[in-house]
């Protein structure tokens, strides 16, 4: 076999079959395949797409590349739940501990932030003592005790992804429905849960721009799940403008305490009730989704979400006086405003762009090694239909620099536009199996 002829292969439409992709990826994992090929071979994919066997055979590949986590020391229905990247997307902060509060083992490893998208590993770490890396062991434990742990990923767990996503980011081949289906669920199979479930995002501030292509990466990874007998719900949500009000990592923490603490942007509230009450409902804890968001909303009510997220804090040595004082946060010294330039109703508040000003305030990185400002971010006074005046206050950035908080100004002014304002749903549907699919 040679890698030159199965990319030729992809590059002409036709379908591979499984030894040709375990070659590929194989090779590449032990640094036998070069980066340049694997580049044309993902240009390739990101062209052709692929059928659902090979996502389903590649998916299988990437999982076996590395470690899996055992999680079957830990009683009860273990549920994940996963983001396909979006901004200012704080979810499994909130999620997490309310699903916990319901009884409910979570065990969840997460990433770093991703291009203009933010990660829950990053976020954490802003919290003062917060440990991200712990043993496997101490990780099980954790939840044994607690019912609850969020760490960053292990480091052999799908280093096939961890080669192929570096990659992926630097080629411009992020953005393709097979490789972010595999990617991210050679992850979630990798991390052990027996139930998943997915948000999905779409628009500017997602890698699937249309709803079309939303619910066909959908169906690809409730597919996949299925297939590996893991029961995988997909539900649909917008990422047209970013989720609450806050962006960037310490910003985001400070929401997602305010959102447990029975306060924070309803936006933000009504899709954690969603996602939470999906894994409740797979866990066998609530017979509906209605149910489910009823008895989630109750411990956001009762604090008990809220108790959680603190005693998850103090678990992985983070300083748990964050949840009722959240100025021991960090937060960038530096502050720009934007202000409406105009008087009218806002018709965007475009996620890409809010992200990317987000990351040049400090808060992402460019390249892998760069370091992140946890106080950086954007905090946005306004938000799509929301009618201003001129001069009105539309956002602040924060940033540990006067430049980057006016580099950052720059692009975000960008963000904005004015005019006829139509209401979007913020749910799109759900994809729950084959055969069982709504929309809004
Ligand atoms: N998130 C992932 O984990 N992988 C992708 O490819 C895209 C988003």
């Amino acid at each position: 076999m040679r890698a030159y002829d199965i990319i030729a292969k992809k590059r002409d439409g036709l379908v591979l079959n499984e030894s040709e992709l375990k070659y590929l990826i194989d090779g590449y994992v032990q640094g036998v395949i070069p980066d340049y090929q694997i580049s044309a071979f993902t240009m390739a994919v990101f062209f052709q797409g692929m059928t659902n066997d090979e996502t389903a055979s590649l998916t299988k590949i990437m999982l076996e590349s590395g470690d899996k986590v055992d999680l079957s020391g830990i009683p009860g229905v273990k549920v994940d739940k996963h983001s396909t990247g979006g901004v200012g997307d704080k979810l499994s902060l909130i999620v997490g501990p309310l699903v916990a509060a319901a009884g409910i083992p979570v065990a969840k490893m997460s990433g770093r932030g991703l291009g203009h998208t933010g990660g829950t590993i990053d976020k954490l770490s802003s919290i003062p003592g917060f440990q991200v890396q712990l043993s496997t062991d101490r990780f099980i434990k954790q939840v044994r005790e607690i019912g609850l742990a969020i760490v960053g990923q292990t480091g052999n767990l799908v280093p096939a992804d961890k080669k192929l996503y570096a990659l992926r980011d630097v080629t411009a081949t992020v953005e393709s429905l097979p490789l972010i289906a595999s990617s991210i669920m050679s992850k979630k199979l990798a991390s052990g849960a027996e139930k998943i479930v997915l948000d999905v995002k779409v628009g500017s501030g997602a890698f699937m721009k249309s709803k079309d292509d939303a619910f066909q990466l959908a169906r690809a990874m409730v597919r996949i799940g299925q297939d590996m007998n893991r029961e995988t719900v997909a539900v649909i949500s917008n990422m047209d403008e970013p989720l609450g009000n806050m962006v960037g990592n310490a910003l985001e923490v400070e929401e997602a305490i305010e959102v447990l603490s029975g306060r924070g942007p309803e936006d933000l509230r009504n899709i954690s009730l969603e996602l939470g009450a999906w894994m409740i409902t797979l866990a066998g804890a609530a017979f509906g989704i209605d149910e489910a968001k009823e008895k989630l909303a109750s411990f956001i009510d009762d604090k008990s979400g809220l108790n959680k997220l603190a005693a998850m804090i103090r678990a992985q040595g983070g300083d748990d006086h964050v949840v009722s004082d959240t100025s021991i946060l960090p937060q960038g010294k530096y502050v720009s405003r934007v202000y409406a330039p105009q008087s009218g109703v806002l018709s965007e508040v475009n996620a890409h762009q809010v992200g990317l000003a987000a990351m040049t305030a400090g808060a992402g990185r460019s390249t892998k090694e760069d370091n992140i400002d946890m106080g950086a971010g954007i905090k946005l006074a306004a938000k799509m239909g929301q009618k201003v005046k001129k001069g009105e206050l539309l956002a602040e950035v924060y940033a540990e620099s006067t430049e980057k908080a006016q580099a950052a100004l720059n692009i975000l002014e960008q963000a904005y536009a004015f005019g006829e304002y139509k209401e979007q749903p913020m749910i799109f549907g759900t994809v729950t199996s084959r055969d069982n699919e709504s929309s809004a």
